[in-house]
């Protein structure tokens, strides 16, 4: 029974397209598949981390994240190889408590301790008196602990923007002024993109295995673009015609400029088809640092004549890929001018 449900919702899928009008509603977020761009982890001996003990499930999340490789990751390692003054490096990748000084330090200093957990469950969880915050303040035996406005939904995102608003090596600030986007007044947060809901226990008693109240929570798997069905959904897309010339227009949905490092670059090959599928016309488009799709805005892409079909590629290229990543590869059918 449930072999045949599967099935039948699969081919439903596949009659929905193409279709120029597809509902691209809220973002549906799968344990995330990185595409190997030399980093991959999980990072060496997390069992081990003093965390994984009773939060065995976050910290196997975590650690294949490149939070937990920030220190590791030979991109990195590279890069602040060639300089002088390493230290302005340290600050986000190797960060000490955001929060144990005054509340919260929107400039992370760096630690000397324990380099290789990069960014550290502490860096976001350790308050002053190295209670642990977050979004409960649960009473437990393990270690005291606090609600905190950083893991709650109106302020989670200063938490991120901390470290990911600075222009800085190869790194774009895209979370500059994310409060004020159209996403982010609509209720979009960082972690409701990037960190999937989950219902469950979030700690395990060690000794007898007993599991704490299951709480709604979110997953430590960062949703990244390095997977192409996360990245898929950074765009809405549509073709229409004007004229004598056929758009294509592709949306940013995300909360910021797309894409956010440099050397990153997204390709779109574009074929407009007619009603008998013949080729009309091909154009391709790339986004880079230069290039970039800014937030709440939406790129148009135009094909010389009109037809009835746009076939649609994609192609994710970043700093460590062997090759180009498909992210995309539909077709969607040209809407009539309306007036
Ligand atoms: C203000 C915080 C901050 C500081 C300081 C910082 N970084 Fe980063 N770094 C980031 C963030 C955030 C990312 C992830 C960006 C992304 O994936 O979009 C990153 C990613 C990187 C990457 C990419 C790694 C990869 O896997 O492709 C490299 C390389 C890097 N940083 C080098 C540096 C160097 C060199 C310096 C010092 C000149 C530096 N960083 C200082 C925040 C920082
Ligand atoms: C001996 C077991 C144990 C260890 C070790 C442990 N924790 Fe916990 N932790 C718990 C329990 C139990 C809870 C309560 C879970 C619940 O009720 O949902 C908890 C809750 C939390 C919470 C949620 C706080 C809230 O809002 O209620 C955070 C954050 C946290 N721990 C972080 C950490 C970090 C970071 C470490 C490692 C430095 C750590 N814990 C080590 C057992 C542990
Ligand atoms: C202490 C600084 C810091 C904080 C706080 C921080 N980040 Fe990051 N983030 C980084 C750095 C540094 C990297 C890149 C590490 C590398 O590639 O070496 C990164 C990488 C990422 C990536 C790219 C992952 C990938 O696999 O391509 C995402 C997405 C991300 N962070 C989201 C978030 C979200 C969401 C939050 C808030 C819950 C957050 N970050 C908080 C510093 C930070
Ligand atoms: C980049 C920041 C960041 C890092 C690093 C991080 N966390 Fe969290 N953590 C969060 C956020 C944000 C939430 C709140 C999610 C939500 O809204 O429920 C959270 C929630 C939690 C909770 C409460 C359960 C839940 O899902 O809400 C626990 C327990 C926890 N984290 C433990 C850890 C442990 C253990 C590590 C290291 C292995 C870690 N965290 C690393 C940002 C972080
Ligand atoms: C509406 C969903 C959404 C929201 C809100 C959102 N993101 Fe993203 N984010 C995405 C998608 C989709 C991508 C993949 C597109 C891309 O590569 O830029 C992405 C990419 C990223 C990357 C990788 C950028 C690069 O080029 O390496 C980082 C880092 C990141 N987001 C951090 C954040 C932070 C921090 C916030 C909050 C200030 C945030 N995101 C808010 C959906 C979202």
């Amino acid at each position: 029974m449930r072999f045949l449900a599967l099935t039948l919702s699969a081919l439903a899928a596949a009659f929905a397209l193409p279709s120029s009008t597809q509902d691209e509603g809220a973002f549906v977020l799968h344990a995330p598949r990185p595409a190997d761009n030399g980093v991959l982890g999980p990072l060496a001996e997390w069992e081990k981390h003093e965390c994984a003990g009773c939060h065995l499930e976050i910290t196997r999340e975590w650690a294949s994240t490149l939070h937990a490789l920030a220190w590791e990751d030979e991109h990195y390692q590279k890069d602040i190889k060639k300089l002088k003054r390493k230290k302005s490096c340290y600050g986000c990748h190797i960060p000490q408590p955001l929060h144990s000084f005054d509340g919260f330090i929107p400039n992370p200093d760096p630690r000397e301790e324990e380099r290789v957990h990069g960014i550290d469950c502490a860096a976001c969880h350790e308050g002053e008196d190295g209670e642990m915050l977050g979004p409960f303040g649960a009473e437990n035996d393990a270690h005291p602990s606090a609600k905190n406005a950083s893991f709650t939904s109106e302020g989670a995102n200063r938490l991120c923007i901390a470290c990911h608003a600075t222009n800085i090596g190869p790194v774009i600030g895209i979370a500059k002024g994310f409060n004020e986007t159209e996403v982010a007044k609509a209720g979009g947060s960082c972690i409701g993109c990037h960190m999937a809901p989950v219902e469950r226990a979030h700690a395990k008693d060690p000794e007898t295995g007993a599991p704490s109240q299951v709480r709604k929570g979110r997953s430590h798997s960062l949703q990244t673009p390095r997977d192409p069905s996360f990245l898929r959904q950074a765009f809405q897309i549509s073709a229409r015609s004007r004229g004598e010339s056929t758009i294509l227009s592709v949306s940013n949905r995300t909360g910021h400029r797309v894409p956010g490092l440099v050397e990153r670059s997204l390709e779109f090959k574009l074929e407009l088809f007619d009603e008998q599928g013949k080729s009309q016309a091909k154009v391709r488009h790339v986004i880079d640092k230069r290039r970039y799709l800014p937030v709440d805005e939406h790129l148009e892409i135009e094909l010389e004549g009109s037809g009835a079909t746009v076939r649609v590629i994609g192609d994710h290229d970043a700093p460590g890929y062997r090759r180009a990543v498909r992210f995309l590869d539909e077709t969607f059918e040209v809407a009539k001018e309306s007036d």
